[in-house]
């Protein structure tokens, strides 16, 4: 099919005339079929266990931020399923980063337990082995009691592939794994414009979900639900007029339009208060715009250039819809990256170790540190809290939230809020399966790839 044959209601090419190695070029549309998707995956065992052996030790995940660990010896904590991995700084050159199982090779302890420290050696709380840095094995307590065989090896920690994109250090238990960038396909040029590299977190918050991760990641790469869960935002946010593209390896993107009315929003003659708020966001005072509540989100985009260069920010990377539009990627296979010029939200979705139907969010936002500027604000929906320092300065606690708890914000809190529901569902022998639609194509595509892990063809 393409995209002359696609319905009305498929996927819109932002940037009609955008060329085919631009980052807003409208990916060929991919034909994952029709066929309805199974629900074993959200509540079986058999299919969790197949999942972590086929998908999840083969695949490159986020683990954390390259900033955690600015000196020699810092580390942080990165679980994931049954695995714990510690990722450390063992040299001062930008990719000296290591990562390694987080066990002890004596009697398979775990060597750290909290989420980030700074130390000059990995040392057990048991029977006090200890290694380097780098990973090589430090001291053996006691060593003469053991018959030489036993440790003849000099027993280093297991190492985990390691690299970094953007900041951004991800890790793989596959040895045989293909690079970083080549899993990533086009997502870093696509990103560039951002650098998030140059971004500082404000927010750090995980929170445990009553559903299985894949429940959670679903409702983040569609926003064909903004309409039901979310109707606040109707009145600024297009929802059913985005590009939706679909890439190798199960990566998925939509181009976001705010800045316009929705189609569901009753009202589409005045400027509404969601549109007044991102002239406001821009230093214009509504009262002063005397175009059509349409004309926004080009207006938002050339004012903010112009808001831009007043700050000395420099946005000149950035293309006319990136300044108002939210460039909203899966990356595959449990995260999501929510890019706008001021800042990046990110959500990691994390398999529970034993629980199918458990699983843990991440919350990360990052920013463009704008110090002493008390007009700079990130997107709403982000939940960054009234007060937050900006300066990007102080490194934020990570916040441990409950189910249910405040702290995701406001629109996530209503996404969170349908999980526990749609678990419950899913089991019922009354469901036969997920129909997906074309502005949800970016969940059958990252289904597909999912199936082809668990059915050997990767
Ligand atoms: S288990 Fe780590 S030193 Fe014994
Ligand atoms: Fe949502």
């Amino acid at each position: 099919m393409n995209k002359m044959d696609f319905p009305a209601q498929g996927s819109t090419e932002l940037v009609p005339d955008a060329d085919v190695n631009s980052p807003e070029a409208l990916a060929p549309y991919v034909d994952n079929g029709t066929d309805l998707f199974s629900t074993d995956r959200y509540v079986s065992e058999d299919w969790a266990r197949a999942e972590w052996e086929r998908m999840w030790t083969r695949v490159w995940t986020l683990a954390g931020l390259a900033a955690d660990v600015p000196e020699v010896g810092d580390y942080f904590k990165y679980d994931l399923g049954p695995e714990s991995f510690i990722v450390t700084r063992c040299g001062t050159g930008e990719n000296d980063i290591k990562a390694y199982y987080n066990v002890c090779q004596h009697r398979g302890n775990r060597l750290v337990m909290s989420e980030f420290g700074s130390t000059t050696s990995f040392k057990c709380m048991f029977h006090s082995w200890e290694w380097n840095l780098d990973g090589s094995l430090k001291n053996i307590q006691d060593r003469e009691t053991f018959r030489e065989e036993v440790v003849a090896d000099n027993p280093p920690l297991t190492e985990v592939r390691c690299e970094i994109w953007a900041g951004f250090v991800f890790i793989n238990m596959d040895p045989d794994a293909g690079p970083l960038e080549e899993f990533l396909g086009p997502l870093p040029d696509h990103l560039k414009a951002y650098r998030f590299q140059d971004m500082k977190i404000v927010k750090d918050l995980e929170t445990p979900w009553p559903c299985n991760w894949k429940i959670g990641h679903d409702a983040f790469i569609e926003v064909y639900h903004v309409h039901a869960v979310h109707p606040e935002i109707l009145p600024f946010f297009h929802d059913t007029e985005a590009q939706w593209d679909c890439y190798e390896n199960g990566m998925t993107r939509q181009l976001l339009k705010f800045g316009e009315i929705s189609p569901k929003f009753a009202d589409q003659e005045s400027l509404n208060d969601g549109l007044k708020m991102m002239l406001g966001e821009v230093d214009v005072d509504p009262a002063d715009f005397d175009g059509e509540p349409n004309e926004i989100r080009k207006f938002v985009q050339q004012a903010k250039r112009k808001w831009a260069e007043a700050r000395g920010i420099d946005y000149s990377a950035y293309t006319d819809n990136q300044l108002t539009d939210d460039w909203n990627y899966g990356i595959f296979p449990n995260v999501t990256f929510n890019a706008h010029p001021e800042g990046l939200l990110i959500q990691r979705f994390r398999p529970h170790p034993r629980d199918v139907q458990k699983m843990t969010y991440d919350l990360m936002v990052l920013i463009h540190p704008v110090p002493d500027d008390p007009n700079y604000s990130v997107p709403a929906y982000m939940g960054v809290e009234e007060g937050t320092d900006l300066s990007g300065e102080v490194r934020p606690e990570r916040r441990y939230v409950e189910y249910g708890e405040e702290g995701l914000g406001p629109v996530i809190s209503q996404d969170a809020y349908m999980m526990a529901y749609v678990q419950q569902g899913v089991q019922s022998r009354g469901y036969k399966g997920a129909r997906y639609a074309e502005t949800e194509q970016q969940l059958r595509h990252w289904h597909t790839e999912l199936e082809r892990y668990l059915n050997g063809e990767k």
